[in-house]
């Protein structure tokens, strides 16, 4: 059961990232090889749309691969003006349905005030259930972001870590469900969206 760790924050101290690392650990727990993918890492271009992704070079070519290959995925973003950030939104575009249809979608989101970030969750399950991946119910939102984890990435308010290592445990169970019942998902409609 491979699972990709996908950071949708470029920051240095990111509260998705924290969340993200405790999420990771309940799905190593359950068993998952995680790999763990940095978007400020990657050094990915602009999606312009074109046919053919080869063309972009060889670091969209190394993210999609490594998307490809995984059977789920956790994914984290920095709530931006009610939504993800442009830079995970662009990762997920160079993506697209072929390398992402099919796949387990666990999302955790983070966000500076008390409303949480419940808007880039929505958005993201939007954009994953368009591209034809599974998104799990099970969602973490973390609201008043600059406080809710330790310098050492531990989340400070009750019950946090709890939710943060299911979500890691349940994207590896129902990916399982998924891969355990005679796989792969195919689209057999192919109509555009
Ligand atoms: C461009 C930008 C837009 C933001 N928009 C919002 C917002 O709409 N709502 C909110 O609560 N916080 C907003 N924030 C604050 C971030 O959500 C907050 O810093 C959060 O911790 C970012 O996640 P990270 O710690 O993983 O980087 C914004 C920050 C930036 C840089």
């Amino acid at each position: 059961m491979k699972l990709v760790v996908l950071v949708g924050s470029m920051r240095e101290r990111s509260a998705s990232r924290f969340a993200l690392a405790v999420a990771a650990r309940g799905a190593t727990e359950a068993g998952a090889e995680v790999r763990w993918l940095e978007i400020k890492d990657l050094d990915l271009p602009f999606c312009d749309g074109r046919e053919d992704p080869a063309t972009y070079g060889p670091a969209v070519t190394t993210f999609r691969a490594a998307v490809a290959e995984a059977d789920a995925l956790l994914v984290g973003s920095p709530e931006y003006h009610g939504s993800l950030s442009g830079s995970l939104k662009n990762a997920i575009d160079l993506l697209g349905t072929d390398t992402l249809k099919g796949r387990m979608v666990g999302l955790l989101a983070a966000a500076r005030g008390d409303a949480g970030a419940m808007n880039t969750l929505n958005h993201l399950r939007h954009i994953f259930r368009w591209v034809h991946a599974w998104v799990l119910p099970t969602q973490v939102s973390i609201p008043r972001a600059a406080e809710a984890f330790d310098d050492g990435g531990r989340a400070v308010r009750p019950g946090v870590e709890e939710e943060l290592l299911n979500l890691g445990r349940e994207v590896v169970r129902y990916a399982r469900l998924l891969a355990g019942n005679g796989q792969a998902y195919t689209v057999t409609d192919d109509r555009k969206q």
